[in-house]
This record gives C-alpha cells, structure tokens and sequence, in this order.
C-alpha cells in the first residue's frame, strides 16, 4: 500500500479515536486527585502515591434512597463522580443514583462531557433525549430496563407513577457536568438579561421575571 495511503488511514483513525473519547486517556496507573489543590489543569493534580488508600476509591453515598420528596421537582440526584471518589481521576468513568417523588421530574439537562445511560432500580420513568434535529427519542422504561442519553443531548426523566422510582446512571466521564436548561437560562448569576430571554422564548418580561423568581441560583 502506498505511504499516502497509510499516511491518510492511520490519521483517520486517530481523529476517529481523538473524536470519540470522553475523557482524555491516563498516562499512568493511578492519579488518585488531592482535591485540595487548586491548579486544575484537565482533571486534578496526583496526590502523592504514598498517601493513597483504599479510601480513595470507596463511596457508601448511593446505598440509601435520597430525599427526594424535599425537592421542588421531586426528584434528586446523588453524585459519585471525582469530587466524591477521588481514585476517579483519570479514570473516565462516574456514576450517579436518581430517585423520583411520585410524579418526580427530573428537569430537562445536558452533560457536556459524557454519554449516560440508565439502569432502572425501582419503579417506572417516562425519559426521553432530544437530537440534533428537534427529534424526541422516548420511552417508558420500569424496573430492569437500560437506556441510553448521547453525549450532549438534552434529557430527562419523569416518574409519572403513584410509588418512588429510582435508576442507576453511568457515565463516561470522571465528571460529566450537567446544565439543567431552565435554572441555566433562569437562574444565572450573573442574571441573563430579560430582553434575551422575552426575545429567545417570545413571552413578555413579566413571564421572564416570574420563571426567575421561582427558581434558585446553582449553588
Ligand atoms: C440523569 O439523567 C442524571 O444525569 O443523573
Ligand atoms: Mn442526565
């Protein structure tokens, strides 16, 4: 095979596998983060080989049902990504555990950086991804299903039951992020201004004004 021919075979693969990594790859065994350093530069800084233990990669914090019913769309969300598992860093992985309210939404939200998909624990989910192209892909989903939300697509999850729901998230991501569209356009600070949001949904400033006033600042 001629050398251009390689030249262009072997730079199609590696944007191909550039393209399609979530997290970047480690380049040694373990870099378990010291989370109290502040230089970030792609992930965290390696805390010292001789520090880490089996602590670092031990979480207890999805075991029980959250509280869900205390929040306002009923619905929460447990985390065990970098910040909580400190052997995730580098590793490119993160999990979380949802649990619905009767009724319970998960609002419509976004991961920049991961593919998720869902394990059902209890209960049944109406969940849905939008593409690209404005098309709802939907199912409901019970206990035992699987499904999946691109990297970057907008989902959600709605327990549209009378009993709790839980489900089991992956991602591909030591910390995928999640941008939650409406406290994102509500609910920044600073604000995003009015005349952005009257022009953006074609609704009048008192709507705007009401919608932010209803929900909170991202902590
Ligand atoms: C569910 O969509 C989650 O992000 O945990
Ligand atoms: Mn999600």
């Amino acid at each position: 095979m001629a050398t251009s021919s390689l030249v262009t075979i072997f730079s199609f693969l590696f944007l191909v596998s550039f393209n399609l990594a979530a997290d970047s790859d480690m380049l040694q065994d373990i870099c378990v983060a010291d989370l109290n350093v502040g230089v970030r530069v792609n992930g965290f800084a390696c805390k010292p080989a001789a520090n880490v233990t089996e602590a670092d990669f031990f979480f207890q914090g999805l075991a029980k049902p959250g509280a869900a019913t205390n929040t306002t769309m009923g619905s929460l969300v447990t985390a065990a990504n970098v910040e909580k598992i400190p052997g995730l860093n580098t590793l490119g992985v993160s999990m979380s555990r949802v649990d619905y309210a009767p009724g319970g939404l998960n609002p419509p939200h976004t991961h920049p950086r991961a593919t998720e998909i869902v394990f059902v624990l209890e209960g049944t989910l109406d969940v849905g991804f939008i593409t690209t192209t404005n098309k709802l892909i939907s199912k409901t989903i019970t206990k035992g299903d699987v499904f999946v939300f691109p990297r970057g697509f907008v989902h959600f999850q709605k327990n549209n039951a009378d009993v709790p729901a839980a489900a089991l998230a992956a991602f591909n991501s030591q910390l995928p992020g999640t941008q939650s569209l409406a406290s994102t356009l509500f609910a920044a600070t600073p604000s995003v201004p009015d005349h952005v949001l009257t022009k953006a949904f074609q609704i009048g400033t008192k709507e705007v004004e009401k919608i932010k006033s209803r929900l909170e600042p991202k902590k």
